[in-house]
């Protein structure tokens, strides 16, 4: 009888085990195509684990396109092994890094630079104005590199394409592994980007009509020119995404069901 009683528990344990395990799966790493590949790569790639099904979720679209990507902080070359084999054939990938650490390869163009200077940008993507479907920031994660970087290549999007910042979690830091961050501190680049989400929205912010303790436009010009094309923006634990694209119509509907 106690047997049974004890063999009926760990039964209901492995079971309650089994299902833990596939919700924090779906929870986490729902579809694991990118973490497969991640797992059998031949060079050293580093990320948290959750990016991988944020990934499937904004870059899927991409698979099967020969999409062109500009990556920050390539470093040892494995996280851009990684998106070769994940979106496939006639991928091409210009990777930026401070210090050479990898080789080139037919998929890889690296390019020695410092992301948070403008002369860098300038010249050596001058002639890519539209270039790429994807721009990934996994660079030094110092939000003033982080905002000279999407300053600087968000002009180098195609229209449709997808800006990806990931450890943005060094918006909270200051002074411990970057300088330049800290619990709304303006200059982090998640403040800079919840400004990003007046110009999204800057139909309505320009004039803020009844709220708020200041009145005219709230939006800088400058910015509003700079992200005129912005759909939509997404924030995640540690990642930000910006989908760019002409604006969306912003046009009332209604539908009166006639009477019978
Ligand atoms: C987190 S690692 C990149 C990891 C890689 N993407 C991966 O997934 O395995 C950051 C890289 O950014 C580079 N880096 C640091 N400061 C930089 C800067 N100012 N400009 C460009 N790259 C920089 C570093 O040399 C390093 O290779």
């Amino acid at each position: 009888m106690i047997k049974e009683i004890f063999d009926n528990l760990l039964a209901t344990k492995a079971r309650h085990d089994a299902e833990a395990a596939e919700q924090v799966k779906e929870a986490t790493n729902g579809n694991t195509v990118l973490k497969e590949i991640f797992d059998n790569l031949t060079l050293q790639c580093d990320k948290f684990e959750h990016y991988f099904e944020l990934c499937e979720r904004h870059l899927k679209k991409y698979v099967g396109r020969s999409p062109r990507i500009l990556e920050i902080g390539c470093q040892y070359g494995g996280s851009a092994e990684m998106w070769r084999k994940y979106f496939g054939e006639g991928t091409s990938i210009h990777g930026v890094d401070i210090a050479p650490q990898c080789a080139e390869t037919d998929y890889l163009k690296i390019h020695i630079g410092d992301q948070g200077s403008h002369a860098f940008w300038d010249l050596n993507f001058r002639d890519k104005r539209e270039f790429f479907d994807i721009v990934m920031d996994d660079g030094s994660h110092e939000n003033s590199h982080q905002i000279v970087s999407l300053l600087c290549t968000y002009g180098l999007l195609k229209d449709g394409g997808t800006y990806w910042c990931e450890d943005t979690h060094t918006s909270y830091y200051f002074n411990a592994r970057v300088s330049d961050g800290g619990y709304k501190n303006p200059h982090s680049f998640t403040e800079f980007c919840k400004d990003v989400i007046d110009v999204m929205s800057s139909k309505h912010t320009r004039y803020a009509i009844g709220v708020g303790p200041i009145d005219g436009p709230r939006v800088p010009p400058a910015l509003i020119s700079q992200f005129d094309k912005i759909q939509g923006m997404h924030f995640y634990d540690s990642v930000i995404v910006i989908e760019k694209g002409p604006r969306l119509k912003f046009e009332r509907v209604i539908h009166r069901p006639s009477k019978r």
